[in-house]
């Protein structure tokens, strides 16, 4: 297997193990992510939910809360295993917190039980997005403006 088939294989097996220990009693649907940074270290987590439906969060999440925590704070990569049949592609809010750490370039593979099923460019999933650069270039007052 070359380097980064390897690589993979490694993200896939962290983001199964992280879905075997999602916490989804709700909608029985379970999810495992997990990332790599750029310095080779892998984190994962799955979803969390919550009698309060909504309070509940996604595994890719789980998974950059734990990057953040550990002082990670670029994806080079990221793998999503869902379950079923269908594309289990990052919810809209996901592909925000993913630009967050992440490039237009960086890969999202999206994986089922079996394997990885495709693989996107951010780009693909969040087209003309919103960062931290449009913070950066805007103007803005040293201090708060009086009333
Ligand atoms: N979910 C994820 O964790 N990631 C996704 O990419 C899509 C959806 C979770 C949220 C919720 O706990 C369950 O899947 C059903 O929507």
């Amino acid at each position: 297997m070359s380097k980064s088939a390897d690589a993979l294989a490694e993200l896939f097996v962290a983001a199964k193990a992280a879905q075997a220990r999602a916490y989804a009693p709700y909608s029985e649907f379970r999810v495992g992510a997990a990332l790599r940074t750029p310095e080779g270290d892998v984190f994962s987590g799955g979803n969390v939910e919550n009698a309060a439906y909504p309070e509940g969060w996604c595994a890719e999440t789980s998974a950059i809360a734990a990057m953040a925590a550990a002082g990670g704070r670029k994806i080079a990569e990221i793998c999503v295993v869902g379950e079923g049949e269908g594309l289990c592609t990052p919810c809209g809010g996901c592909r925000q917190r993913i630009r967050e750490f992440a490039d237009k370039r960086t890969i999202v593979h999206v994986a089922g039980p079996d394997g990885v099923r495709a693989s996107f460019r951010l780009a693909a999933l969040l087209p003309e997005s919103f960062g931290p650069g449009h913070l950066a270039a805007a103007p803005r007052p040293r201090q708060p403006t009086a009333r």
